[in-house]
């Protein structure tokens, strides 16, 4: 598991140990304290070397052990687009698009059969639901930005493409003849988490105040202004990792609105092969795998 070290991710990381489970959390080591009965291996999403090591790490970890379920759940989020990743990319596509694409293709082989990979999305990747969701896909520019932009786009975009993954692997035969289930999970609006804390400090000091009385004005009207608490998604996400929760057969993405777990259409861009096509591949070429 990814992101298992904060926020909701460190809620539903508690409710998959316990015994007979061996959990295996990758991190960076900036965050608290990993729950017991977890093994924690290095892992900076920033660099590919450092996905690369891990997914060696965890292999040999588990010793030909089949891995059961992948949790892919870290995420960053900036105020700009002008960071970059040890490999030069931008710095929100690099740790939660790009990183995760290689850590799943990497590990895919090694995946029980019937087992379970879950992205954690975000319904900021759909336009009908934020403004500043992508409408169109050029993975070249989200990868090297032309010009400096906004770390919101950065971000929602960077969704995009786990929802687009989530998708181009469960299409795969492989994945299909082992009966791998793939779900991109979006959380919602989640107060009390750390995810901004690479926004500016005066979004940072903001949003405590903005994201409650957002949530109470607009909450009712537009359930994606409703804000969710990090126990109830970090237990949803549990439930899609354990299997207890599973969209309907077919379908990869599940949303929790309201605190309810739903199963809707993701974006229009979201469900465009061309698109999904066309990241597998470029992506592909980024991480130096074969599409
Ligand atoms: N909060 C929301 O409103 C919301 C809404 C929709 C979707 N999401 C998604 O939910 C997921 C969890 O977010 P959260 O709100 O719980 O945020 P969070 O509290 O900031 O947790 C993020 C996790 O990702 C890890 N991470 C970040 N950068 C990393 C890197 N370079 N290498 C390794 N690990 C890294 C963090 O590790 P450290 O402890 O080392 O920092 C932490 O464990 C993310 O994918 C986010 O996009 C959140």
């Amino acid at each position: 598991m990814t992101g298992a070290t904060a926020g909701l991710g460190a809620h539903a990381v508690q409710r998959l140990t316990g015994p007979g489970a061996q959990v295996i959390i990758g991190a960076r080591g900036s965050g608290g304290a990993p729950p017991t009965g977890c093994r924690v291996l290095p892992l900076d999403l920033a660099s590919l070397d450092s996905v690369r090591n891990f997914a060696d790490a965890v292999r040999s970890q588990v010793d030909g052990a089949a891995i059961d379920v992948l949790v892919l759940n870290a995420g960053a989020q900036f105020s700009r687009d002008d960071r970059r990743s040890a490999d030069g990319f931008e710095m929100t596509f690099a740790v939660n698009h790009l990183a995760h694409y290689l850590l799943a293709r990497s590990l895919l082989s090694g995946m029980a059969s019937t087992g379970r990979i879950v992205f954690t999305t975000s319904d900021t990747h759909d336009p009908a639901v934020i403004p500043f969701g992508p409408k169109t896909l050029d993975v070249r520019a989200l990868a090297h930005p032309p010009r400096r932009g906004s770390g919101f786009r950065a971000y929602a975009a960077s969704k995009l493409c786990n929802l687009l993954t989530a998708r181009s692997l469960s299409a795969l035969d492989e994945v299909k003849e082992r009966g791998i289930s793939v779900i991109a999970f979006n959380p919602g609006l989640t107060g009390g988490t750390a995810l901004l804390r690479g926004q500016t400090r005066v979004r940072r000091a903001l949003a405590p105040a903005v994201l409650p009385l957002a949530g109470a004005l607009l909450g009712r009207s537009h359930p994606q202004f409703h804000v969710g608490t990090p126990e109830r998604a970090g237990e949803v996400l549990a439930e899609l990792a354990l299997g207890t929760a599973a969209p309907p057969p077919g379908r990869v993405y599940a949303s929790l609105v309201k605190g309810e777990i739903t199963f809707p259409d993701p974006s229009e861009l979201a469900r465009d092969d061309d698109a999904r096509d066309l990241l597998w591949r470029e992506s592909a070429a980024m991480v130096g795998l074969p599409a």
